[in-house]
């Protein structure tokens, strides 16, 4: 049944320093798709801090040829896959390990270690990937000196790349080369990679501010390199970012980027040669849509920063994960924000970033794989790469960034790197950094009930209320916390939440903000830290009843439950100056209408669920001159439908789908007009830059037009889906391009027939393009039933593999994960087709496999009959032998 050591779980608190350090390795790689042979020898030592151990290294699918300890053989044993040594010299000297291994990369479809991806040689070491390679201490605390030898055939594999710097290259007999790269900086294991086969590159000199010349280059297959200006853009960009925001320069002489059409992720941040999905590498106008650019440049950011968030100070233990991942994140996200000129750009960006966040970490946080930003145990820590560990852990970095102020928060960094550069860390010891250079912070005085943000899992929940006393003058508001209990964690203690807030008065303005005991008022916007289960603020000289504006910048990841009524919502939905709860208030008043239209009976074709107010209020948008075009997109934008399940304590997909998709008709019909006036007002002529600005502008008109293709659908009209269709033929970019072919799938014209074969052929050659032509197909609205049978025909399409992790996604995932009304049928077809695709990927590829069996993490909300069936394919899936570590703790959890 399940193999011998499936379910071992891992704790953290049984963190122990490892027996041996490991100083230096010297690795030869003869590489050979089938055969490679890997000679690794490295000096190691006794640690004199634990007790005496025999030597475990770590070892997975390895032939093991050759052991020698200072050149001499020596026994050995096997324990599990674990190369365990015991008669090693004593004391304290240094002795020398040889170990001779072969793998089979070409064999190698988990993509972990190194494997072969169109004739080239990539390796994937994080998290637990380099024991793949040879054996070796694969933790995270052991950071060795590399030096790498590579040799391979010089046709077959004429670029050899490892980490660091190239201090010696030449010929081999046999048609094979060789080359030797050094690494000057320690590393973790995981930070090793090697990149073998044709590729070329485009390079760009640079000065840093610090006036030391590098060499940055990213690295395609031939035919790819118009396609990556915009990769190295990106990347001097955020060179220039990090010396600029944090003092933190480029430390290498060579920065090399390698794009990859075979990965489990996005991209990896091995020291000096990140390895990329080509996802987040190649663009051209052509090809890429505006929202592929915006990816880029933070995906390419997110691994540039790595190098010193993670790499120089890297994480003591895989608990620690969110140490470098959430700072990061935190840091990607700043970055893409301060790389917009106009504030009205960064105010996009985040309310971007919040909904991710709120539409896939809070169900995450409520769900079965709940866990906090740093984990108690794990069974398998790939499935830890969470929106929890990322998007929640920069919230918590972001907060700390509030409560110590910007500059603040730039000194904490600072002392962060004097005091841990070079060393393998702890969360505590980050926040205790940035506490410590802040003395007299409210991070600093608050920094043990502060760190519950990293202990405790699960959405806290703070609640308002407000009560205006007009003798008084004066406006009292509560704020209360609660958090739900999540498994083992049944009591949660307040967490230290900052509250953005103002006060808006009847013309929209914000209110000076006094509270009673203070001697003077103080200018809007403020920040009041809640700390206690509840607290009062009592605001003086107020002469009207205001309506707060809580939670303005969303300053904590929290769910703000205030009653607000519809008028004090449209009022803040036209008035506040804070961007994010402008586009809040609208977004619950959607939700408000969703839910009362979901509650009541039954959803019938030609429904309006939404009011009056609420469409005038969208109309009055759309015709302000004021706002930003990506803006009003995103104001426009119901909420989607998995957000909207998570405001239910019941959920019915279906019917779900059914009234968003009457409340999208709704506002196509009524605001028609508007919509065509809008189209035509966006559209530029001008040559494609991917700017915020003209993006917003697309992605404005791109709506119009999907809206106007389902007014149309509607009416029967044929005017606006001809011209839709003329703009797919016509446009000068795949944005518009798609955008247009978008709307008349999402609409559900009979164009969409005739444009998406011919989408198919105009870029049958780029594999980016073709996943977004089979997602379109398989994220489509539902319209009964129709979407499982396509999905099942696109599964046989020429282009279709499940060995390739970003078709498999595009076609499989984004069916179960993206498109709610397709999976979850009443007939239980979608679930029995998720247990089988979980069941075949896991045997190719159990990282993707475990991420698509998360698919029914919320299972246990769904109404009767879908709870049941979900239930039950959860357990089909649990129920077969031989599951990978990985999708075995997935569905385990899903069913305790
Ligand atoms: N560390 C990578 C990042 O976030 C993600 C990753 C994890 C990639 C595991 C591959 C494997 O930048
Ligand atoms: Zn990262």
């Amino acid at each position: 049944m399940m193999r011998e050591g499936q379910s071992a779980v891992i704790n953290r608190a049984d963190y122990i320093a490892p027996a041996y350090w490991i100083d230096t390795v010297d690795l030869s790689f003869d590489l050979d798709p089938a055969k490679t042979r890997v000679l690794n020898k490295m000096t190691l030592r006794r640690n004199a801090d634990v007790p005496a151990e025999p030597l475990k290294l770590d070892g997975e699918e390895l032939n093991l040829a050759r052991v020698l300890v200072n050149g001499q053989g020596t026994s050995f044993r096997m324990e599990g896959e674990q190369l365990v040594l015991e008669n090693l010299p004593e004391g304290a000297e240094a002795f020398e390990l040889e170990i001779f291994t072969t793998c089979a990369p070409v064999k190698n479809t988990k993509l972990m270690g190194l494997y072969v991806s169109n004739d080239s040689f990539f390796t994937q070491c994080e998290a637990e990937g380099f024991r793949r390679i040879t054996y070796f201490l694969d933790r995270p605390d052991v950071m060795a000196s590399y030096s790498v030898t590579l040799r391979a055939d010089k046709a077959k594999y004429p670029v050899l790349l490892s980490n660091g710097n190239l201090v010696e290259q030449g010929e081999l007999e046999g048609g094979r080369h060789f080359a030797k790269w050094v690494d000057p900086h320690k590393k973790p294991a995981y930070l090793f990679a090697l990149v073998a086969g044709q590729l070329v590159s485009r390079e760009q000199r640079i000065t840093s501010r610090a006036g030391k010349e590098h060499t940055l280059q990213v690295y395609v297959r031939p035919g790819d390199l118009d396609k990556t200006e915009h990769a190295m853009n990106s990347l001097m960009h955020s060179v220039a970012w990090d010396e600029a925001r944090f003092g933190l320069s480029l430390d290498l002489e060579r920065f090399m980027i390698v794009a990859t059409s075979d990965f489990n992720m996005g991209a990896m941040e091995n020291k000096g040669l990140n390895i990329f999905n080509t996802k987040y590498v190649l663009a051209n106008q052509a090809t890429a849509t505006d929202t592929d650019y915006s990816n880029i440049e933070s995906v390419v950011g997110h691994e540039y920063f790595h190098n010193w968030t993670g790499n120089r100070i890297t994480c003591r233990d895989w608990f620690q994960l969110s140490l470098k991942e959430g700072l990061t994140v935190f840091r990607d996200q700043e970055f893409s924000q301060d790389l917009c000129f106009e504030p009205s750009a960064r105010a996009v960006k985040r309310i971007e970033d919040v909904r991710v966040l709120r539409t896939a970490q809070f169900p995450e946080d409520a769900g079965p794989m709940a866990h906090p930003v740093r984990p108690d145990s794990y069974i398998e820590i790939s499935n830890f790469y969470t929106v929890t560990i990322y998007e929640k852990g920069a919230e918590v970095v972001r907060m700390m960034q509030t409560l110590v102020g910007r500059d603040g928060f730039a000194k904490g960094m600072k002392l962060y790197f004097e005091r841990h550069d070079g060393q393998a860390v702890t969360c505590d010891d980050f926040a205790q950094a940035i506490a410590d250079a802040n003395p007299a912070s409210d991070l600093a005085r608050l920094l043990p009930q502060f760190k519950r943000w990293y202990s405790q899992a699960g959405t806290p929940r703070v609640h308002g209320t407000g009560v205006y006393d007009a003798a008084a003058r004066s406006y009292t508001l509560t704020l209360s916390q609660s958090c739900a209990s999540t498994a083992g964690q049944a009591v949660k203690e307040p967490f230290v939440i900052p509250v953005g807030l103002g006060l808006l008065d009847a013309d929209g303005a914000d209110l000076p903000l006094q509270l009673a005991g203070e001697a003077a008022p103080v200018a809007a916007p403020r920040t009041f830290v809640l700390t206690e289960a509840g607290q009062t603020l009592t605001f003086t000289h107020i002469d009207a009843e205001p309506v707060p504006s809580i939670l303005r910048g969303f300053s904590a990841p929290v769910v703000l439950e205030f009653d607000y009524s519809d008028a004090q919502l449209l009022h803040l939905l036209a008035n506040d100056i804070d961007p994010f709860n402008r586009w809040e208030a609208g977004q619950r008043l959607a939700v408000r209408s969703a839910i009362e239209s979901i509650a009541a009976s039954a959803c019938p074709a030609g429904a309006e669920p939404l009011n009056d107010a609420y469409v005038q209020a969208m109309r009055s948008v759309l015709r302000d001159p004021a706002l930003d075009a990506a803006f009003k997109e995103l104001v426009l934008t119901l909420p989607g439908e998995t957000y909207i399940a998570e405001q239910l304590d019941v959920v019915d997909p279906q019917r779900i789908h059914a009234v968003r998709e009457a409340m999208r008709a709704q506002l196509a019909t009524a605001l028609a007009d508007d919509w065509a006036v809008v189209y035509e007002a966006h559209q530029d002529n001008g040559a494609y830059t991917p700017d915020p600005l003209s993006s917003g502008r697309r992605a404005l008109a791109g709506m119009a037009l999907t809206h106007l293709c389902i007014a149309a659908t509607v009416s029967g009209d044929s005017v606006w889906p001809g011209k839709t269709y003329q703009r797919f033929k016509a446009a000068g970019n795949m944005t518009d391009r798609f955008n247009a072919l978008a709307a008349l799938v999402s609409s559900g014209h009979a164009l969409a027939a005739e444009a998406l074969p011919r989408f198919h052929a105009m870029f049958k050659d780029e594999a980016l393009v073709i996943d977004k032509w089979f997602s379109l197909q398989t994220g489509a609205p539902d319209r009964g039933g129709n979407i499982l049978p396509a999905v099942k025909q696109l599964m046989k399409h020429a282009d279709f593999s499940l060995r390739n992790p970003n078709r498999a996604r595009s076609v499989v995932s984004t069916f179960c994960q993206g498109n709610p009304a397709g999976f979850h049928r009443a007939d239980a077809a979608g679930y029995v087709f998720w247990s089988e695709r979980v069941i075949e990927l896991d045997a190719i590829n159990p990282q993707v496999a475990a991420r698509l069996a998360r698919a029914l993490d919320r299972w246990s909300k769904l109404a009767e009959p879908y709870r049941s069936a979900a239930r039950e394919a959860i357990a089909r899936v649990a129920a077969k032998s031989d599951l990978s570590k990985d999708t075995h703790e997935v569905v385990s959890r899903a069913l305790a």
